[in-house]
């Protein structure tokens, strides 16, 4: 129902008070209470044979919203997140994040120090900064099943470090939107605005 997920993106706006501190805890709290994963979002998901997909369904200055759908085996780069916060709640599927200690591009060396690895089924809710940790998600070809999280970024992340364990080497890299679903306006949530690919 995209009556929830209204709602959810309404709760989470008036968090980012500029008078308020974020809480991270609020924001899972509010993906557990609205349990997006049991509404019909269907609509919403946007797959690519070749890559994962970055669906904006909200952004303003202070935080974005992202569906993210992934055919099996699809995954991320080893990546940061540029100094932001992030919060997810898979929405369908299981999705794994090898995680791993932070280290700033100039000291990257080819090697990185393996932390916990997690794996979050639907309705689960995580959340990382670069003071945990970096990570790959990804979609396990094993399960042979699609996969949809929903992310929100705060503040709005436009581009990450990506590490490469096989070059050795960590570059900046520009994040793009796959398909937009609604920007300022939650009423335009429903209305595909474009398409980028
Ligand atoms: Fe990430």
């Amino acid at each position: 129902m995209l009556t929830q997920l209204r709602e959810f993106i309404q709760k989470i706006s008036r968090l980012f008070s500029p008078s308020l501190a974020i809480e991270n805890e609020r924001i899972l709290e509010l993906m557990h209470q609205y349990k997006l994963f049991e509404c019909s979002l269907e609509n919403l998901y946007y797959f690519h044979q070749s890559h994962y997909t970055r669906n904006l369904i909200f952004k303003n200055e202070f935080f974005e919203i992202l569906i993210l759908c992934w055919e099996p085996g699809q995954k991320t780069p080893i990546h940061d997140h540029e100094g932001q916060h992030c919060c997810m709640t898979v929405l369908r599927g299981t999705i794994e994040s090898k995680n791993y200690v932070y280290v700033k591009s100039i000291d990257f060396k080819g090697d990185l120090t393996p932390l916990l690895q997690e794996t979050y089924n639907r309705g689960d809710v995580s959340y990382i900064d670069d003071e945990i940790g970096i990570h790959q998600l990804e979609n396990p070809a094993i399960n042979n099943r699609r996969a949809c999280t929903l992310h929100v970024y705060y503040k709005p992340i436009v581009g990450c470090l990506s590490y490469d364990l096989e070059t050795k080497t960590a570059k900046k890299v520009s994040l793009v939107y796959n398909r937009i679903i609604g920007q300022r306006d939650t009423h335009r949530i429903a209305q595909e605005i474009s398409f980028l690919v």
